[in-house]
């Protein structure tokens, strides 16, 4: 099966090109070639995706059976999509977000049924736009539209809500003694999903066609309390974890750029029903238990200095949080 991922070489999907490859897939990766992805065996186009001349000049006569766009936010990206793809492929995935699902939930246990409405993240309110505009084109034109839509996924980063994505702050602060901070009193339930796992699912879902016009999540089925998360990670390091814990709230009001994630997502229990997505794909479950990942995501750090990067605007801000918390019960 002739492959091509727009995008393909970041957190979720380097890792789900490196499974693509070994089960036989022909794989193209369409990005702008500016991360060091090490993905033997697959062709690489390099363009622009906001750029359609330069993207239409890569993609010239190439075919391709399926296509995933993981880097789709808009729906404004749907419609260049659509242009780029319509007729010319078997099945078009679109990588959305569960943070799309009902904020907050009416019911602790999120299905593929549940209603699609996020008062609180823009980033949420964005994939649901698009996924509607995919499935107008799917009852319209019959455009081969699979909506997926991962939770929080990880592989050589740690699945937290606050302290950084991709980085390796936390785990600096950890090391050091340093507190962190859990949102809320750290004891509502998340489902966290390393990629390898949510690979197999999604891979599972390619050239299916009963999969067309359908939307899936693929997650984890061990349900963690955000506590045991961190204390996961702290344990993994061998450290003690110094956690303070802060009310969403009043996070989002000191440092509002975390408000969408967290009163979009995080303060809230998520825990998924899987049926759907293994009854699409027999054998489907996930493997990984969060103990496994972060071990795997510490060793990877822990291979190469260059990769344990400390943001120091995230500690400025994690630092600011917790002294304007101190300060309210001065
Ligand atoms: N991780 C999670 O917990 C989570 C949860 C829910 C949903 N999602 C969704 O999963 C997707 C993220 O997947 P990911 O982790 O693989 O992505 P990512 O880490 O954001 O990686 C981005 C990929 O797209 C390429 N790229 C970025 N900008 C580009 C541009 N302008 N033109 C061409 N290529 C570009 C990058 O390569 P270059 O930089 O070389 O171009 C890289 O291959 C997003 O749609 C996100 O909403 C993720």
């Amino acid at each position: 099966m002739r492959l091509l991922f727009i995008g393909g070489t970041g957190f979720i999907s380097t890792a789900v090109s490196r499974m693509a490859i070994a089960d036989g897939f022909e794989l193209t990766v369409l990005n702008r070639g500016s991360r060091s992805a090490d993905l033997p065996g697959a062709h690489h186009l390099i363009a622009d995706i906001r750029r359609p001349g330069e993207v239409r000049a890569a993609l010239a006569n190439a075919e391709f059976d399926v296509v995933v766009d993981w880097i789709a936010y808009t729906p404004e990206d749907i419609e260049r999509d659509l242009d780029l793809f319509r007729g010319r492929v078997k099945q078009y995935v679109f990588i959305s977000s569960a943070s799309a699902y009902q904020k907050p939930p009416a019911h602790y246990l999120i299905t593929e049924s549940t209603p699609l409405h996020n008062p609180y993240w823009e980033y949420s309110r964005g994939k649901i736009a698009c996924e509607q505009r995919l499935m107008r084109a799917y009852r319209d034109d019959g455009f081969p539209a699979t909506i997926v839509r991962p939770s929080l996924t990880y592989d050589t980063n740690l699945p937290i809500a606050i302290g950084g994505w991709g980085c390796y702050t936390l785990a600096d602060r950890l090391n050091r003694g340093l507190p962190i901070i859990v949102h809320g009193d750290g004891s509502s339930l998340w489902v966290v999903t390393h990629a390898d796992d949510f690979g197999r699912g999604l891979l599972g879902l390619l050239g299916n066609e009963r999969a067309l016009g359908e939307a899936f999540h693929i997650t984890s089925d061990e349900v963690l309390t955000w506590n045991q998360i961190y204390l996961t990670i702290a344990d993994a390091l061998g450290v003690e974890a110094k956690i303070v814990h802060v009310p969403s709230d009043f996070i989002a009001r000191v440092a509002p750029d975390l408000a969408g994630s967290l009163l979009g997502d995080k303060a809230w229990s998520a825990v998924f029903d899987n049926s759907k997505i293994k009854s699409f794909v027999p054998g489907f479950e996930a493997t990984i238990p969060l103990r496994e990942g972060i071990s795997r995501a510490l060793a990877w750090f822990a291979a190469d200095e260059s990769r344990r990067r400390v943001d120091q605007a995230v500690n400025v801000e994690m630092d600011r949080i917790l002294e304007a918390y101190g300060r309210a019960f001065r």
